[in-house]
């Protein structure tokens, strides 16, 4: 399976290393895409490592003249947007196209997996609930998220899927 991981900018990036891995892990091939603000949270380089392909992080950034985001939306058999901050969520539900992974998201053909990751009140805000709805109403499946310990200590909803959770549900 041809996978298109999307990195956003929430604290639960570190965990798209272990995504990446679980997907080479089970025979996919793996193309990592990196938002500006999550390419802080996380490095390409660890997940051009795992994933061994080179990550996308920035739209202008190879004088090239192949159109990297317009390639790998053609090869993509999924994508798939881990985690997917706030922010992110509400781009891709206004179908903006201003960074690569919205980008990707907006020109490819491949089905499209959106797992969330924030604290409980941007999770809960109707704002971000609707752009929820809004991506799945476009038709894309939304996974997660789950309750548990965020990264603010709190005990709520708004935690990423277990990496193992979403890698199933991305090849089922
Ligand atoms: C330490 C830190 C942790 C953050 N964690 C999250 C998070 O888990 N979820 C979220 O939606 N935003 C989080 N933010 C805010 C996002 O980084 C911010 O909205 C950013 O613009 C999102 O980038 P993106 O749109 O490229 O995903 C965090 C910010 C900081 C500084």
């Amino acid at each position: 399976m041809k996978v298109v991981v999307g990195i956003g900018g929430s604290v639960a990036a570190y965990k798209a290393c272990i995504l990446v891995r679980r997907l080479v892990r089970a025979g996919s091939e793996v193309r990592c895409v990196l938002t500006e603000n999550g390419a802080k949270m996380v490095s390409a380089t660890a997940l051009a490592a795992l994933s061994r392909n080179p990550v996308l992080t920035d739209l202008f950034d190879s004088g090239q003249w192949e159109m990297a985001h317009l390639s790998l939306a053609s090869w993509a058999e999924r994508v798939v947007v881990a985690p997917a901050s706030a922010d992110l969520l509400s781009r891709l539900a206004a179908g903006r196209a201003g960074g690569p992974v919205e980008c990707v998201v907006l020109s490819t053909k491949a089905p499209v997996f959106v797992a969330p990751a924030m604290d409980t009140d941007m999770w809960s805000h109707p704002a971000t609930q609707a752009n929820v709805e809004r991506l799945r109403a476009f038709g894309c499946r939304i996974l997660g998220p789950t309750e548990g310990e965020l990264a603010s200590g709190r005990i709520g909803m708004g935690r990423l899927l277990e990496p193992e959770e979403i890698a199933r549900a991305v090849l089922a």
